[in-house]
């Protein structure tokens, strides 16, 4: 196992307070996170703000603000964020800190002392929303072919960055590293468009100021997407290196939506490799959200506000819902409807109960204390075996970065948890005194299959988690266990008394 793991979100703009989409990405990085962190990896976990350009420009001047105070003001919702939805991000940056503003004139100063930036006129389209550059021939209908949004006609002196010398090289670098785009269908289509030829690309404009200026050329500020893009390497010190970017870089996953893989899966390595960096290893791209079957808009008045679910269903049911709902990759649909349906479901009966009522069997016949293991029988060896099999899975399933297959292998064992308890039938051993010791058994099984569960929970539901290990008297953060140990069979103490009941997961009126 390679013992660091570095991931990142996508840099938000701060053109707009967060909705649902933020909340995604942000909400797979860590639970990742987490989870690498349980395996004893080193992770660093990197978001933040994307603050330049025309887009944050055009909306500060529509509030009658500068982009410096719009960027101040809305930037601490996305910093809120972190508290809202139990997010362990290591940093966060913002483009128009020093250490960015260094980091990314290196990086360009580096390209254009060896001739892969050069200076020529720029004629064409730009789409300011997109904040993305197109040909002729790309528009669609004289549209944006991203956003489908009008594009306006540009000409101005810019810098270009050599872009199609990296066809080949790129190639190669797709060829060499099958997993560096994900998923499959994915890379496909990124290996086809950049197989179609690749132009060179404007990587400074002179009709904009509010940006990173171009060293020694004052009239130019660099491009929003190569400044954005640059963060990931300004977050482990770039371009004084020292032990963090010695440690994290390349970075491992860089997680984006699927609208804005090209900039990461193409230009992005084409930069590094040009800067003499080595690329990152790997760029996830998942799906998009709608919102009650339909695409979510402003003028639609559909947006869902992370803060709003996090005060209504909580954090943990949110996270929850995202992950668990659609396969990670896909595109999928938010609805209140399901997601009270998973609450209620999945959380309060499947999980939240079996910890409740096994607490109540307990209390009742051992007085809470967790008695000792007993030799098994089979029925507790399946119990055991399917219990050590979903560590595994689950772990092999994040390793895929398909959430939904991690967390229904969980529930696997959830429900067979459920199901031993049911054939068992504690309660009737407890009316045979003969039968005791196999009763404290049969609640020891339960309790432990209940902690393992707890323990590979953890990412997803980090706060109804920890509840329920304290309730089973682990000790510590549940966060800072290790999968390997902990995830082993017999970990639950005998002896300590545990509460009488405990609720993980309230559930919700429909
Ligand atoms: N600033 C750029 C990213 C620069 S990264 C070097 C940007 N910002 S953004 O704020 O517009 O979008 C950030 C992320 O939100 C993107 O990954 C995008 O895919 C995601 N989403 C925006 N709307 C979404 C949904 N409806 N559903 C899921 N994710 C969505 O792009």
């Amino acid at each position: 196992m390679k013992p660091t793991f570095y991931i990142s979100t996508p840099i938000y703009y701060v053109n707009d307070v967060p909705h649902i989409g933020h909340a995604y990405t942000t909400i797979a990085c860590d639970a990742l996170a987490r989870h690498h962190r349980m395996k004893g990896q080193k992770v660093f976990f990197l978001t933040g703000t994307d603050e330049h350009g025309e887009k944050v420009q055009k909306s500060a001047t529509q509030q009658g603000v500068t982009p410096r105070e719009l960027a101040d003001r809305v930037v601490t919702r996305f910093q809120g964020l972190t508290p809202a939805l139990d997010i362990t991000n290591d940093d966060f940056i913002r483009t128009t800190e020093p250490r960015h503003y260094a980091s990314v004139q290196g990086l360009f100063l580096n390209s254009l002392r060896n001739g892969d930036i050069y200076l020529g006129e720029y004629e064409g389209w730009y789409c300011t929303p997109c904040e993305s550059y197109w040909t002729d021939l790309q528009l669609v209908d004289g549209k944006c072919p991203e956003c489908r949004r009008a594009a306006d006609r540009r000409k101005e002196p810019s810098f270009f960055f050599r872009l199609s010398k990296y066809q080949r090289p790129l190639l190669d670098y797709y060829g060499k590293n099958p997993s560096f785009i994900r998923p499959e269908s994915r890379r496909n289509e990124v290996v086809s468009f950049v197989e179609g030829g690749l132009n060179d690309l404007s990587v400074s404009r002179t009709s904009l100021s509010w940006g990173i200026p171009v060293p020694g050329h004052p009239g130019h500020v660099i491009y929003v997407w190569y400044d954005a893009l640059t963060n990931y390497i300004t977050g482990v010190g770039y371009p004084d290196g020292g032990e963090m970017f010695d440690t994290f870089w390349p970075a491992d996953i860089h997680m984006v939506g699927k609208d804005i893989l090209r900039f990461h899966a193409v230009f992005w390595p084409a930069f590094l490799m040009s800067a003499g960096v080595a690329p990152p290893l790997g760029v996830f791209a998942h799906g998009w959200w709608t919102v009650e079957g339909q695409k979510m808009s402003k003028s639609l008045g559909n947006v869902v506000d992370p803060y709003e679910m996090v005060e209504t269903y909580g954090a943990d049911a949110f996270r929850y819902f995202l992950l668990r709902e659609v396969p990670f990759g896909s595109d999928g649909d938010f609805s209140r409807k399901a997601l009270v349906h998973r609450i209620n479901s999945d959380l309060a009966n499947d999980f939240g109960n079996l910890l409740n009522r096994t607490l109540g069997m307990l209390g009742k016949y051992f007085a809470g204390t967790v008695p000792s293991p007993s030799p098994a029988g089979e029925e507790d060896l399946a119990l055991i075996a399917r219990a050590t099999e979903t560590v595994r899975a689950a772990d092999a399933a994040m390793e895929k970065v398909e959430f939904h297959n991690a967390l229904t292998a969980i529930w696997d064992l959830v429900k067979a948890a459920n199901r031993y308890v049911d054939a068992s039938a504690p309660w009737a051993l407890a009316k045979d005194p003969s039968k005791r010791v196999r009763l404290g058994a049969v609640l020891y099984n339960i309790l432990e299959a209940t902690r393992i569960s707890v323990l590979l929970t953890a990412p997803f539901v980090p706060s109804a988690a920890q509840r329920m290990w304290e309730a089973l008297g682990c000790e510590g953060q549940v966060a800072a266990a290790k999968l390997s140990a902990a995830g082993a069979w017999g970990g639950l103490r005998s002896g300590v008394t545990l509460p009488k009941s405990t609720v993980a997961f309230p559930r919700i009126e429909e």
